[in-house]
């Protein structure tokens, strides 16, 4: 054969594995509303980055049919691709070729983009869309599975690891993601479970859709599984790239910085009437970030979970942050398990990818009650008190009003290495509220009073004036300083410049032991 006849030969191998399981199966997988593995990667890379890995790849097996039928690729499209010029590796699992299901082969293509990425430093986004483990290869299977989870383990707090899930995830296959940094899902498209709808009927008895036992919203809202929640693949795969637009490409990088011409002294005149006078009166936190962040941009993450606590990333004069923010708006921004849960995992991402952690503090407390006590908001709530305390990159707190109790301590206080500390004039730093303080230390005062409304009104006034205030935490050096809320944005982006210098380190050890 020529060089020409082999050159031809080549190119019509590299045009059938473009095909994946046929014309057939991509029309159905286009019926469903959902693109083929490679379109994905065409929306998700920038244009013509994607540099293909084993695309002729095929499965050993030989059992149930399976020598008549290999295909190029093994169902699962690997490589390196560029977001906004950065290097990525990618795989995208292709539902048209046995469902997506993981091969030996399928499992080895994974783990190369994952052994390239760690050596590399750079992200690795997976695009799940798969039936699992491949039936007719049996343990094998399970045995790729298990190799993809230990690099996931192994990879983690190295690069960052975004999973999409874009299809059907079921069974030990979730754990992958589930290990992975960031979870996105797609509505309707999309499911996440362990065991499915039929098997929770013969055990459990109960009848409930692929949708509401693991649809994007029931892991967006109320498992927490996944951190993303989209109407579409377009939408999710922009999500994905908009994300990278925060992140280092590994644990030894700094972020990208932002391109915001947001003037860096810019005095937010509306932060005066944020926070309203009565203590009690919710507010939205929201008003608070946006008005102080580069463009107002806010990328939230979890955010239809755990809402009275709020977790996202943003740029403060060009710097990425992570900020994690008492929401007054939901149960008064009470922590309780979910929040202590979701905040703490998203600032020991920040701290092993070197994004400074900004603290927008308004706390009333523990959330109490049995639910929550027999729930373990002990252990829970420790995992935030142990993300905070361990985390050494840059760490500087506002405090907009209440920092009580114990969540005084755990929101990044000082006490836990917190860099930077400051206080807007409306903060309130005490153990308790006035009135739970009052009712404590005066209950025999006030019973035995001719008048105890009034008394109690008095006492409530005397310790308002005494400890409501920041300026005890003041005179004690607890926060640097109380902030004029207008020049909140100025100052927070002046200390992350001092703070880019920023050495510390923990102890020597070969892990911590985070109540898990
Ligand atoms: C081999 C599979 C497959 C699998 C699907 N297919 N799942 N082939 N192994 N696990 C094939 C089908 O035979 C079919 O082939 C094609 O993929 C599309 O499947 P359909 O059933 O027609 O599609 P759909 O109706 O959309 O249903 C999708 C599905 C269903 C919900 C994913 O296929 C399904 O329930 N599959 C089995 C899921 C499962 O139980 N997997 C094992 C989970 S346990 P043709 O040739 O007709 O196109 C697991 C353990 C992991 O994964 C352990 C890690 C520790």
């Amino acid at each position: 054969m020529s060089m020409r006849e082999k050159l031809d030969l080549l190119e019509r191998r590299r045009a059938e594995s473009e095909l994946g399981g046929g014309a057939q199966r991509l029309k159905a997988q286009h019926d469903k509303g959902k693109l083929s593995a490679r379109e994905r990667l065409d929306v998700l890379l920038d244009d013509g980055s994607f540099v293909e890995l084993d695309r002729f790849v095929v499965h050993r097996s030989t059992d149930f049919g399976l020598d008549e039928q290999r295909i190029y690729g093994d169902g699962v499209v690997t490589g390196s691709g560029r977001i906004d010029g950065r290097l990525v590796y990618v795989f995208s699992q292709d539902f048209t070729v046995f469902g997506g299901s993981l091969s030996e082969a399928f499992a080895e293509k994974i783990c190369k983009v994952m052994d390239l990425a760690v050596r590399n430093g750079a992200p690795v986004i997976g695009l799940n869309d798969s039936g699992g483990a491949r039936i007719q290869e049996g343990v094998v299977s399970l045995g790729g599975y298990a190799e993809i989870f230990l690099r996931n383990t192994m990879a983690s707090g190295v690069v960052p690891q975004i999973s999409a899930i874009l299809g059907p995830c079921a069974g030990g296959a979730v754990y992958s993601p589930a290990i992975t940094d960031f979870v996105f899902m797609t509505r309707g498209t999309s499911y996440m479970f362990v065991t499915g709808p039929n098997v929770v009927k013969t055990v459990t008895h109960e009848d409930v859709t692929m949708e509401a036992l693991g649809g994007a919203d029931a892991h967006g809202a109320t498992s927490g599984v996944s951190h993303f929640t989209c109407d579409s693949e377009l939408a999710c795969l922009q999500g994905v790239r908009d994300l990278l637009r925060f992140l280092p490409s590994n644990n030894v990088e700094p972020p990208p910085r932002g391109a915001s011409t947001d003037p860096r002294d810019r005095r937010e005149e509306s932060l005066l009437d944020v926070v309203p006078d009565h203590p009690n009166k919710p507010y939205d936190m929201h008003e608070v970030l946006k008005r102080v962040v580069d463009d107002g941009e806010f990328l939230e993450v979890h955010k239809d979970f755990a809402g009275n606590i709020l977790c996202g990333f943003a740029h403060l004069g060009g710097f990425s942050v992570g900020i994690v923010a008492n929401q007054p708006a939901v149960l008064a921004g009470v922590l309780d398990i979910n929040a202590s849960t979701k905040a703490a995992r998203f600032i020991r991402f920040c701290d092993a990818f070197n994004v400074p952690v900004v603290t927008f503090e308004d706390v009333p407390g523990f959330l109490p009650g049995t639910a929550q006590e027999h729930g373990g908001i002990i252990r829970h709530g420790a995992k935030l008190l142990y993300a905070y305390c361990e985390a050494t990159v840059p760490k500087l707190t506002v405090i907009t009003r209440k920092a009580y109790g114990g969540a005084y301590d755990v929101m990044s206080s000082k006490h836990i290495r917190g860099d930077f500390n400051v206080a807007w004039p409306t903060a309130e730093i005490a153990v308790m509220g006035p009135k739970g303080a009052v009712e404590i230390l005066f209950k025999k005062e006030i019973a035995e009073s001719d008048d105890p409304a009034k008394a109690m009104e008095l006492r409530v006034a005397e310790y308002t004036e005494k400890f409501a205030n920041p300026y005890v935490a003041a005179s004690r050096g607890y926060i640097d300083d109380i902030i004029d809320p207008r020049d909140t944005r100025a100052r927070l982006i002046d200390a992350l410049e001092s703070l880019q210098g920023k050495r510390d380190r923990n102890p020597p050890k070969k892990h911590g032991n985070i109540p898990l």
